[in-house]
This record gives structure tokens, C-alpha cells and sequence, in this order.
């Protein structure tokens, strides 16, 4: 008899992605979103062909090495440098993500918490919660204007460009930087102008992240490069932890070196640098950029197609480490 492949998905999905796994594979899923340790996502992920993952489980050389059946580990997110594919690759797994589908809610996020950041939301809700607010006047919480702001990007990719188009809304003046200038008809549509990191963090009055995570973007805003922004700027990550310094930031914000923030991801999640927790000036939001129903049910079928391509052709689509087919074919 052909036995069904073995499937875990580590955190809580919806039932239309398990029903879906589930035509093809024998699953199992952590649909009461128990926090489980590295040791404990070993120990259930032995004997099984896939795994869905998220970004907050690390797949690595020693989490590889004791799950030697593990065919296909497909991330439920765009950011994968929670994956090591050069492991995955030396050990004969294949690494999906799910490109596209979150694009434009990431996008609309970045809007949403820039103007939540520049207008203070946060920090007006917190007083009229605390039944402290004593009446509208000239001078209260007074912010910056995001329309007619220059606004940087650092890192045009996908998400990068579909923010710059938002930001034609605003009549914003847009700055882009990436490690790979984008074509010009590129930047004509998205009315987007590349300039280096030095001359992007000088002219931003608002500077938002989305670059991708990795040993060369460590902290690519750090100490230093908070000094060469404007006092009145105000950065957003919308990336990835690491890509800043939370630190440095908090110290930045606390100084007056900027003026705000607006954080949707930490270095060190769930964790938040403590520091942050004692200012006003900057937007806490818990890395939920891409957490709208359709999309997240868009991301977890697409890593549940993935999946399934993955052990039943050996051809997923959305494949990040295609030398993999050329270390190993083993689907089937
Ligand atoms: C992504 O897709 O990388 C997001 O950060 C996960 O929510």
C-alpha cells in the first residue's frame, strides 16, 4: 500500500489550507498555536516528508541534520531569512516562500503606519483611553505632514515600488535605494528617483524600510546612519528585525536625533528592546504588515500549493533554492 506523506504545519492555518494539504498528505497542525521550543519543532518535525513554517521557526544545519526524511520546508511568508538554504540544499530540501500575494497589503501598511507614526495616533489614543484627554487646542500632538514630505525607500523590490505608488497619492517627492538600480522605465512608473544610502538618509523626512534581511543588511541603520538623517525624520521598518539597531533607535528617539518611528518588526522577536516601551515618539505594531484574511489565506494556500508541488512533482513554484533539484531529486 502507498503510504500518504507526512505533513506538519507549525503554527495555528485555515481549515480551507489543511483541507487542501490534506487531499494529498497525512497533517498535522499546531492549531492551538502552543509555543514550541527549536527542540520540540525537531522532535515533531522527525518522520514527517513537509512542513509548513513561519517566520518564527528557524530551519537550520541542526534542525536539518536530525529530520533526515524532510523533503520540502515551505515558509507561509515572503521573508525567509529564517531558512538556511544553503543547508537545505546541502541536505536535499527544498525552501518555498509565497512571493506576490502580500504585496499590496504590506504596501498599504507601510502608508498606514507611516501616518499613523508622522499624526501621532498612537499616542492620542493612549490619552483619550486614559480619560486624560482635557479637549482639542492649537497645540496638541501636533505632527508632520506626510503629503508633499520627501519620502525614502530603502530597497525596491516588489513591495518597494507598490509603496512609491501609494505615495503618488500624497504628491510625495519619492527617494529610492537598492543594491540594484532599478530600470528606467521603472522608476518613471513609480515617479521614484535613486540616490545613494548617504544622499537617501539626508534628504528623507520620512525614510520607511523594506529590504530584505541579511548578513549585509545587519543593522543597515544603525548609530551612524540615525546621525546622517534629519532631526525631524522619522524612520519606519516595515522589513525585518536586525535591519536596525533597536538600541541605537531608542536612544536616537529619546535624544531628539529623530523625531519618530514606526516599527512593525524587532530585533530578537517576540522580544522589544526594553527601551522603546519608555517613549512616545514611536509606533509599536506587531509585525501584522501582511495580517489581513484575504492575504494571510492567500500566503497560507500558496505555501500549502508549494508544498504540494514540492512532494508530488518535485517542481514547486516559488522555488528559493533551485540547486537543490541538481543536489538531489527524491520526490515522487
Ligand atoms: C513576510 O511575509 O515575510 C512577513 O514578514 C510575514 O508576516
Amino acid at each position: 500500500m502507498n503510504m500518504k506523506k507526512k505533513v506538519l504545519v507549525t503554527r495555528e492555518v485555515f481549515d480551507e489550507t489543511l483541507a487542501h494539504l490534506a487531499q494529498h498528505f497525512d497533517v498535522s497542525s499546531n492549531q492551538g498555536n502552543e509555543q514550541w521550543s527549536a527542540d520540540d519543532l525537531v522532535q515533531r518535525l522527525q518522520g514527517k516528508d513537509g512542513a509548513l513554517v513561519t517566520t518564527s521557526d528557524r530551519v537550520d544545519d541542526a534542525l536539518l541534520s536530525r529530520c533526515p526524511q524532510l523533503r520540502v520546508v515551505s515558509t507561509v511568508s515572503v521573508g525567509y531569512n529564517h531558512i538556511d538554504l544553503d543547508a537545505c540544499t546541502r541536505h536535499g530540501v527544498m525552501a518555498t516562500n509565497t512571493p506576490g500575494v502580500l504585496t499590496d497589503s504590506v504596501a498599504d501598511m507601510a502608508i498606514c503606519l507611516t501616518l499613523a507614526t508622522v499624526r501621532r495616533l498612537a499616542e492620542g489614543e493612549r490619552l483619550v483611553r486614559a480619560r486624560q484627554w482635557p479637549g482639542t487646542h492649537l497645540k496638541q500632538l501636533l505632527g508632520h505632514d506626510l503629503h508633499h514630505a520627501t519620502v525614502g525607500i530603502a530597497g525596491f523590490g516588489r513591495i518597494g515600488q507598490v509603496i512609491a505608488k501609494r505615495l503618488r497619492g500624497f504628491d510625495t517627492d519619492v527617494l529610492y535605494h537598492t543594491r540594484h538600480r532599478a530600470e528606467a522605465a521603472v522608476e518613471q512608473a513609480y515617479g521614484a528617483s535613486y540616490v545613494s544610502k548617504d544622499e537617501l538618509l539626508a534628504r528623507s523626512d520620512i525614510l520607511i524600510l523594506i529590504l530584505p534581511y541579511s548578513p549585509e543588511t545587519h543593522h543597515f541603520i544603525g548609530r551612524a546612519e540615525m546621525a546622517k538623517m534629519k532631526r525631524s525624520a522619522v524612520l519606519i521598518n516595515m522589513a525585518r528585525g536586525g535591519i536596525v539597531d533597536d538600541a541605537a533607535l531608542a536612544e536616537a528617539l529619546r535624544d531628539g536625533v529623530l523625531w519618530g518611528a514606526g516599527l512593525d518588526v524587532y530585533e530578537n522577536e517576540p522580544r522589544v528592546n526594553e527601551a522603546l516601551f519608555a517613549l512616545d515618539n514611536v509606533v509599536l505594531s506587531p509585525h501584522i504588515a501582511s495580517a489581513t484574511e484575504p492575504t494571510r489565506q492567500n500566503m497560507a494556500m500558496t505555501a500549502a500549493r508549494n508544498c504540494v508541488a514540492a512532494l508530488t512533482t518535485g517542481v514547486p513554484p516559488n522555488l528559493l533554492n533551485p540547486q537543490v533539484q541538481a543536489t538531489v531529486s527524491r520526490a515522487g
